[in-house]
This record gives C-alpha cells, structure tokens and sequence, in this order.
C-alpha cells in the first residue's frame, strides 16, 4: 500500500540481496523508519520487540529469519537453532509455526550447500503468497460490504468496526480485515471504519488508523469501550476483525476485547466477521478457549504510555499509580458460535470444523497427522466447556 505516494510493503528483500527490510512499527504514527534486519537473532528480537507485529507478518519475518540463518551457517544444528530461537518469540500467532514448518520442511532434505538460496526462495514465496490471498480475502469480503451499500441511499457509508490492526502492516501487504475496505473505498464504496484504540499498545490508534489515512479511508477513532454503543445505536453495520490463530471447531483467537466486541454484536445483530489465511487455521486443536496459548506481556504497557508532546518530542509516562499490580493479557477467545462468517481466500467459511476443513483439506490431514505424532498440550485448566 502507499505511504505518502510510494509504495510500501510491511518487510521486503532489500537491493543487496541478503538483508531484510521492516518497517519499525514501534516508531509508527509519530516517525517512520525502516530497520535493516541482518541475522537471525535480529530477526527474533524484531518479532520479540514488536518491530514487526501481526500474524501473517510473524510468520514472514520468522521465514526470512531461517534465510539469514542458513546464510551464516547452513548446517542442521543451525536449523535448529534458529527454529527453537524463532518459536519462542511469541506464542499465539500460529502462522509463526507454520511458517518455520514450511521452512524446516523445504530445507531439511537439502545438502547445506543447497539450503541458502533455497530457504530465500522460499521466504520470498511465504511473503508473495501472503499479498495473493489478502487479496483473494478482499474480494470476498468486498461483496459482504457491497451488499450492504446495496440497501443505502447513495453516498451513505456503510460503518465498519475493526480491533487492532489487521491491516497491511499486520501482513505483508493488503492486510486481512482491511483489504475489503481498501477494495471497497478503491471501488468508489462509501465506506467509514471505526478503529477500537486497543489498548495497552494502541495497534488502532497507531497503526491502522495511520494506514487508513494514508490511504484516504474515512474512520474515527474511539476508545476501546465505545462499540457497544454504537452497536446500540444502529452506528455499526458490520464488524471485520482479523485473527491471530482460528481453532478447528473455528474459535477465533484475536487482540485482547475482541471478544467483548463479538458479544455486543451479538446482543446487537451486527454481523461479526473474522478474515484471516488459511496459514491462520491450527487444525491441531478443536478448542480454541482451553487449548489456545494466550501470550502476557510486560506490565510496562498498561502502566505507561508512549506519544508525542506538543514540542514535538516523543515521550513515555506513567498512567497507573505506583505500586498497583498489573495484568496483561494479550489476546482473547471469541467462541465460534458468536461470530457470523470467516473470510478466507477460499470463500466465506462457517466456523466450523466441516466447513473449514472441506474448503482446505489439504491443510486438515497434513496437520491432524503431525498433531497426532505429537499432540498440543493444553494450556488451560478450565473445566470441560458445556455443549452448546
Ligand atoms: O500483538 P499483535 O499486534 O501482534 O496482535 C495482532 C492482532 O491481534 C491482529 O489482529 C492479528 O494478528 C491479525 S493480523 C492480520
């Protein structure tokens, strides 16, 4: 997508044809700056920092990691080094272990003399493939959005809530729940976004709300407790929201409330999307609540906060008093009964295990047979859910 006229991608292949570029997302709203990332250890610590963010670009990042690997020392142990390194990043998005999978599953049959330029083929190909299907998810997602434009009167805005940043900073480009409303807006659609702030690191504030104007793209920015109102209020149409990791019996892992925001449109009967890639199904688990790992982060986020003083400067301070205990979680389960649709590459899926696995069987028998060698254990110790 275009920043101020030029095109961008979220991480690309620079001239010299070994390192890898990023945008620092960290910096994002206030400054934008582009990191060189040079060996895989910058390579984890630009998805441990959050330089880089989002599932589908975790996992682009992780496999441009491998390269940089091999191109220091091609040998198994070195595989392994850099798989184990890379895993430990962070433990929700599961398009980082499909990702290193994809890696390890081309690589480990070569010879290490054979391995480099295969593994930067390959990252390339992850990268590339990333960009066909968020497109592939903008057309079907454009016609939910076009079938609600159907029914207004000319000119009047079809609203959209979104939760973090699903946008093309979160890929490699296009991102997932923005690229209907990009494809929307692009098509002459009167489209308005509103962007939750999701606290404590901001992603809407600071990222898509910083995409969508760059783009051109109507939306308003409201503090995190806000959607319910306005899903009251007849102020939201549809809510698209992208996803981290999307369980067989098709739980939606995202960014912490997200949940919150699928009961109110539930309450409310605001369809509730979720748009994500095939790489983001984990087809290993049948119960996204009990069985998905939710990542907490430091305090630091909660307590303090970042922006930019009127003199310019870029400042950190401190919102909650010394001494009180902080919790940080950073993702939430919405179950699969309160959301409407899955927008995949292939369609829009119900979210369940039939559907999904009958539109990508080829991604449901290859990973039940690797979790049934080795299952995923789960990480909770919540009782068994009640049927439904
Ligand atoms: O902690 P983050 O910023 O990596 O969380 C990102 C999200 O939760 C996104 O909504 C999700 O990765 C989907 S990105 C297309």
């Amino acid at each position: 997508m275009k920043v101020d006229g030029r095109h961008f991608r979220s991480i690309w292949l620079e001239g010299d044809g070994w390192s890898v570029g990023a945008i620092d997302q960290r910096r994002l709203p206030h400054e934008f700056v582009v990191a060189r990332i040079t060996s895989v250890e910058q390579a984890g610590e630009a998805i441990g920092s959050m330089l880089v963010r989002g599932a589908p670009l975790i996992g682009a990042t992780a496999a441009y990691g491998v390269a940089l690997a091999m191109r220091a020392d091609a040998s198994d142990a070195a595989l392994d080094r850099a798989h184990e390194m890379l895993i430990a990043t962070r433990p929700t998005a599961i398009n980082l272990k499909w990702a290193l999978e994809e890696m390890r599953r081309t690589l480990g049959p070569l010879s290490p003399s054979a391995r480099t330029e295969a593994a930067y083929r390959r990252a390339g190909e992850i990268a590339e493939q990333d960009v066909a299907i968020n497109q592939a998810i903008g057309r079907h997602g454009l016609e939910l959005i076009e079938g609600i434009a159907a029914s207004r009167k000319p000119g009047e805005a079809v609203n959209i809530l979104t939760h973090c940043n699903a946008g093309w900073l979160a890929t490699v480009d296009w991102g997932t729940a923005t690229a209907p409303i990009y494809l929307a807006h692009d098509r002459g659609i009167a489209v308005h976004v509103w962007v939750d702030e999701t606290r404590p690191r901001n992603q809407g504030a600071a990222l898509t709300a910083w995409e969508l104007g760059h783009h051109g793209v109507p939306h308003t920015v409201i503090p995190d407790n806000t959607g319910g109102h306005l899903m009251q209020h007849r102020m939201v149409d549809l809510a698209i929201v992208g996803t981290d990791r999307v369980a067989a019996n098709g739980d939606v892992c995202n960014k912490i409330g997200t949940y919150l925001k699928a009961l109110a449109a539930h309450d409310n009967g605001v369809p509730f999307y979720v748009a994500l890639p095939s790489p983001t199904i984990d087809f290993g688990i049948d119960d996204g609540i009990r069985q998905i790992p939710i990542e907490q982060r430091g305090a630091g986020e909660v307590t303090h906060i970042t922006g930019r003083t009127a003199e310019g400067r870029i400042e950190t301070v401190r919102v909650v008093p010394e001494g009180s205990p902080v919790a940080n979680y950073g993702f939430d389960v919405t179950p699969a009964r309160l959301v409407t649709g899955l927008i995949t590459e292939r369609g829009v899926l119900r979210p369940e295990r039939a559907a999904l696995a009958s539109a990508f069987p080829e991604r449901a028998s290859a990973l039940k047979a690797t979790f049934d060698a080795a299952p995923f254990s789960a990480v909770s110790t919540l009782p068994p859910r009640p049927a439904r």
